[in-house]
């Protein structure tokens, strides 16, 4: 079987099981706009989209934020979990800060090897390029600013008051260390009530133990949810 035919197949597949995902989500939620979600999943499919349904779960949380909300996330990459967040949010002043290195710097040797080996494939050492067309692919220029640096630069710097980000996602570097320091860095920008969301919360790199140290020390007063490697939970 040739390699265009084994594609075909693929992507067959592939939309088989996403037209049944989105027919069965839309009669559970009819509430979120699900063409949008399947345009950009549709656009990322393969190795750059886990799965759906915690995918889903990503837009469904930025789509139940207050009007013209703002997020932001730690680690986006190509843009695949950016696009989500940005196209799920509502109202002109909407606002998401994508922040990452965008050269697959992570203090975990080895997730710094896959990345480079992504990045070879890819034929770049910056995903930014690539970020910024599929950000501008689903015109979403006006809603996201990416801000190219660590997390902890990042929250040094960040433009917005301390009490007013709705929604965090932390997706960048997943030893145990660095995701502590994410929550500390970034607990202090959310409002009280807002989210806080983790991918690779069942990885073995340190997220979950992370994740663990800060429900012992009461940063979260409720789980929201989990779907797949992605939990969601709700700040004091
Ligand atoms: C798993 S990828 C993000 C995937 C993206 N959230 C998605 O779901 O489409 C992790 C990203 O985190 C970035 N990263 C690693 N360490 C970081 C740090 N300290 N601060 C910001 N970004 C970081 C890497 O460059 C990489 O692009």
């Amino acid at each position: 079987m040739g390699l265009k035919t084994l594609l075909g197949i693929k992507k067959y597949q592939w939309e088989k099981s996403a037209k049944k995902f989105i027919a069965k989500a839309k009669k559970t939620f009819p509430q979120y706009p699900w063409e949008n979600f399947l345009r950009i999943s549709e656009h990322f499919r393969g190795r750059e989209l886990s799965s759906l349904p915690e995918r889903a779960f990503l837009f469904r949380l930025s789509h139940d934020l207050p009007l013209d909300a703002k997020v932001v996330e730690i680690g986006s990459w190509i843009g695949a979990s950016s696009c989500l967040l940005a196209s799920g949010l509502k109202g002109t002043k909407a606002k998401m800060y994508a922040i990452d290195n965008f050269k697959g710097n992570a203090s975990d040797c080895s997730a710094s090897i896959r990345y480079r080996e992504r990045m070879t494939k890819l034929k770049t050492d910056t995903t930014k390029a690539i970020f910024d067309k599929n950000i501008a692919y689903f015109n979403l220029e006006n809603r996201v600013t990416a801000i190219v640096h660590d997390s902890l630069q990042a929250a040094k710097s960040f433009c917005e008051p301390l009490h007013s980000v709705d929604l965090v996602f932390i997706d960048g570097d997943h030893s145990e260390e660095a995701t502590k320091n994410d929550i500390t860095l970034w607990f202090p920008f959310v409002k009280p009530g807002g989210i806080m969301v983790f991918h690779d919360f069942t990885s073995n790199h340190g997220v979950p133990q992370a994740i663990w140290w800060a429900v012992k020390q009461s940063y979260f007063s409720e789980l929201v949810g989990i779907y797949g490697s992605t939990i969601a939970f709700r700040v004091c």
